[in-house]
Order: C-alpha cells, then structure tokens, then sequence
C-alpha cells in the first residue's frame, strides 16, 4: 500500500513539474509567432493576401519555406533576413503554431469617414 502511495505520489509531483514547462513553451512559440503578425496580419491572417496568410497553411510547407529563405535559396525582399534570426527548431515551432490557426478573412481597420 506505501509504495502505491509513493509511486502516485511521483506521478503528482511529475506532473506539477511539467506542466508550467509547457506552459511556457506555448508562450515561448506564441512571442515568436508575434513577431511574424505586424507584416502576416493578426494570427497569420493577411489583409488582402499581401503578404501572404500564414494561417491553417501546411506545416511542412511552411517550415520548408522558411528554411529556404534562411539558407537564400528562396529569393525575397525581407524573408530572407527575417528568417535568419530564428532557429531550425524555433522555426518549426513558428510553423506548426500557424498552421494549427484556422484559416480566416482579415476585415481591416474600419476606414475613418466611411
Ligand atoms: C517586415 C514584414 C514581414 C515580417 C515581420 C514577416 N514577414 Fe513573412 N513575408 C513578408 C513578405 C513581404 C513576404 C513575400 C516574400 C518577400 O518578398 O520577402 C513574406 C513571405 C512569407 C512566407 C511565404 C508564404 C508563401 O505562401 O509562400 C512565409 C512562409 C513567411 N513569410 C513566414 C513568416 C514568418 C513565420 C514570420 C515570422 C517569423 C514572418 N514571415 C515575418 C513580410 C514579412
């Protein structure tokens, strides 16, 4: 009966551990992806497709983009800057958070005197 005790114990305390860790993953991912937001529109969703939505797009298509301007084999106007800041492993963080957001229509800003 004590070791029962001790072993779900372990597993409390195991996952009291962990779970601010994931915690702080998520944050992590999110402050990067925020960086991507100001030119890809608010959650990856472009106003007018320019630049390009990054929302509900394929991970694997986005990771290999962004790989590609990193190492200048994919030609751009400020891509290939941009993507050289970041880790092959925070890149693919960067790409899964965006393609797990559901693709949507970005209305703007309200236009003022309209
Ligand atoms: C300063 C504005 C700006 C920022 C910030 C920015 N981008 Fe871009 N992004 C662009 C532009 C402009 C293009 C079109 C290619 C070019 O000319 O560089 C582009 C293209 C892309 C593409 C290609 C899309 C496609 O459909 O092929 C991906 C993927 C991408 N960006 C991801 C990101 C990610 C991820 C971040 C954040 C880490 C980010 N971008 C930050 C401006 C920006």
């Amino acid at each position: 009966m004590r070791l029962i005790h001790a072993i779900t114990a372990a597993a409390v305390v195991t996952a009291i551990a962990t779970a601010p860790v994931h915690a702080q993953d998520a944050n992590q991912t999110r402050s990067l992806a925020a960086t991507c937001t100001a030119c890809h529109g608010t959650d990856g969703i472009s106003v007018g497709g320019v630049p390009p939505s990054l929302a509900g797009q394929n991970k694997d298509y986005l990771l290999q983009q962004l790989k590609d301007y990193k190492a200048g084999k994919r030609p751009a106007t400020i891509m290939h800057q941009h993507a050289k800041g970041y880790s092959d492993e925070q890149l693919e963080r960067i790409a899964a958070y965006f393609a797990a957001v559901k693709p949507g229509t970005a209305t703007g800003a309200p236009r003022a005197g309209n």
